[in-house]
């Protein structure tokens, strides 16, 4: 294979668009072409607006866009006159089926390898840039197999992305390290350095590590499901801490000083969100069901369990904080993305505690500096509340413009999103339009600095990891009285 003078990537997200985007930028004479079945997406990606906000992004595109850099829904074309063809499609948990509710759904990227194998001529790289679980390569391999034409020839990579969302095009420039799996055969390395090669004009060779495909696939899963475990770990000690005097905040600080721990990823919340960690955890416990080890299995599984749990006991805290009711109260909720500097909401947590706010009557008003009205009535349109009373369900939802409104007249504040913005607002303006007693609940341990200051002003401060308002007193008779087994809390109805 000569020099590559042309990739093509299916699949305009979050990985396709900002990964391409930083490719073109750093690789100046290859074109590429990132396409898409959806129309409307494309049709944004080629827009002032983009289909994603990404700090960072907007500077970029406008930078490579029309000169090597294109948006397009012909995909076939794209296809046939590319020298590396990326599969960034999305893969959902299935939904129906066998492994439903875990498993990953194949469907799209078994589409575009059938796509590839009927449009393409000549020789191909295709790269699975889409998390997948273990021996997908292999299964696009045999698609590829079965559909062998005279004038086709191909390698498939396994190339996973770890970019998170919100420091992508960071990611991207100055990642910790490039991941690329491909068959041990002559062929197949020959695949990974043409690859590598692409990289190379940004990232130091030593941060490029090479694989056989199936390290390749799982590492991805597991780099996943480690970094959703320490959060799990961190967020199963802030139910500790509250009930103790402890603080979360100081343990992590503490932990996360011996460098064998790290101090990274040890940020107690309401629970992780987004569109991979709760999805690639479930596809890892499904695979080790699936290859009779079932006690890896339930110990994944776990990560799961304790991230359901510190959703479910945060927002039954913040009724029984109100005085044991929110029926027709106003809460503000500040914050509905899955974390800060993203408008993404897939799997947010604020999803579910507004959901469990509305089952019980309360009225949102909901505010995030990124995330449209749309998607926020979209995501909150199938609350039990609206499946109970259709027309009550989003009549509780109002989308505030901005932060200070959300708030005036509100017998409460649930931060769920940790945007800066949320850490300099006017608290005593907000305090002084507030219902009283007015209730500050921080999800997210923004506002630690301003305790002092809020407790001043009159607010009564509830967070994560922490006991302010009361501090049950450390005696061993106290611990000994706790139920440590049974968390005294209502299942979240979703
Ligand atoms: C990411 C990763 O790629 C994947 O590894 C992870 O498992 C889920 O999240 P992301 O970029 O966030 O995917 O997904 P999304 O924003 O949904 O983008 C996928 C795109 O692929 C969509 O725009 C969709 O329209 C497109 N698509 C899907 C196709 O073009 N063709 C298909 O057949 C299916
Ligand atoms: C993650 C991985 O970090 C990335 O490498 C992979 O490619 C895709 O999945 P992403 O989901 O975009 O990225 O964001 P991330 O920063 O990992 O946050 C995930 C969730 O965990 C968010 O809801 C975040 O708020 C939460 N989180 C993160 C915590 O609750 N505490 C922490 O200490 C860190």
């Amino acid at each position: 294979m000569g020099p590559v003078r042309r990739i093509c990537c299916i699949g305009a997200g979050y990985v396709g668009g900002p990964t391409c985007s930083v490719i073109a930028q750093m690789c100046p004479e290859i074109t590429v072409t990132v396409v898409d079945i959806n129309e409307e997406r494309i049709q944004a990606w080629n827009s002032e607006q983009l289909p994603i906000f990404e700090p960072g992004l907007q500077e970029v595109v406008e930078a490579q866009r029309g000169v090597n850099l294109f948006f397009s829904t012909d995909i076939d074309q794209a296809v046939r006159e590319a020298d590396i063809i990326f599969i960034s499609v999305n893969t959902p948990t299935k939904t129906f089926g066998l492994g439903k509710g875990r498993a990953a759904d194949l469907k799209y990227i078994e589409a575009c390898a059938r796509r590839i194998a009927q449009v393409a001529t000549g020789y191909k790289i295709v790269v699975e840039k889409s998390t997948v679980p273990v021996r997908a390569a292999e299964s696009i391999q045999r698609i590829f197999s079965a559909n062998t034409k005279s004038n086709l020839s191909f390698q498939v990579l396994s190339n996973p992305e770890f970019l998170a969302e919100g420091t992508a095009i960071s990611d991207l420039k100055n990642p910790d390290r490039v991941l690329i799996g491909g068959d041990e055969t002559p062929e197949g390395q020959r695949a990974i350095e043409t690859l590598s090669s692409i990289y190379m004009r940004w990232v130091p060779q030593t941060r490029i590590i090479t694989t056989n495909t199936w390290s390749s696939e799982l590492s991805k899963l597991a780099a996943n499901a480690f970094l959703a475990q320490r959060i799990s770990s961190i967020n199963s000690i802030s139910a500790l801490c509250e009930v103790t005097g402890a603080d979360v905040e100081e343990v992590a600080h503490a932990i996360g000083t011996d460098q064998r721990i790290g101090n990274r990823f040890l940020k107690a919340s309401v629970g992780f969100g987004g569109s991979c960690f709760q999805k690639d955890v479930l596809n890892l416990v499904y695979l080790c069901e699936a290859l009779n080890l079932p006690e890896v299995a339930r110990y994944w599984q776990q990560v799961i369990e304790i991230n359901e749990y510190q959703r479910r006991r945060f927002a039954p805290r913040i009724v029984s904080c109100l005085f044991n009711t929110v029926t027709d109260k106003k809460i503000a909720l500040l914050g509905f993305a899955f974390k800060k500097d993203t408008g993404d909401t897939r799997e947010s947590s604020s999803i579910y505690i507004s959901k469990y706010l509305m089952d019980e009557g309360a009225h949102l008003h909901i505010y995030d500096p990124k995330v449209k009205k749309e998607q926020i009535v979209q995501d909150l349109s199938h609350s039990t509340a609206s499946a109970e009373e259709p027309e009550r369900g989003l009549s509780l939802v109002s989308i505030a413009s901005d932060p200070y409104e959300a708030c005036d007249n509100a017998h409460a504040i649930v931060i769920c999103t940790e945007w800066d913005i949320f850490k300099e607002l006017d608290y005593e303006r907000i305090y002084q339009a507030m219902l009283k007693p007015a209730f500050i609940f921080d999800g997210r341990r923004i506002l630690d600095s301003l305790h002092g200051r809020l407790q001043q002003l009159g607010f009564q401060v509830e967070t994560i990891g922490k006991r302010i308002s009361q501090r049950i007193p450390f005696a061993a008779s106290t611990i000994a009285q706790l139920n440590l087994q049974a968390p005294p809390l209502k299942k979240l109805k979703l």
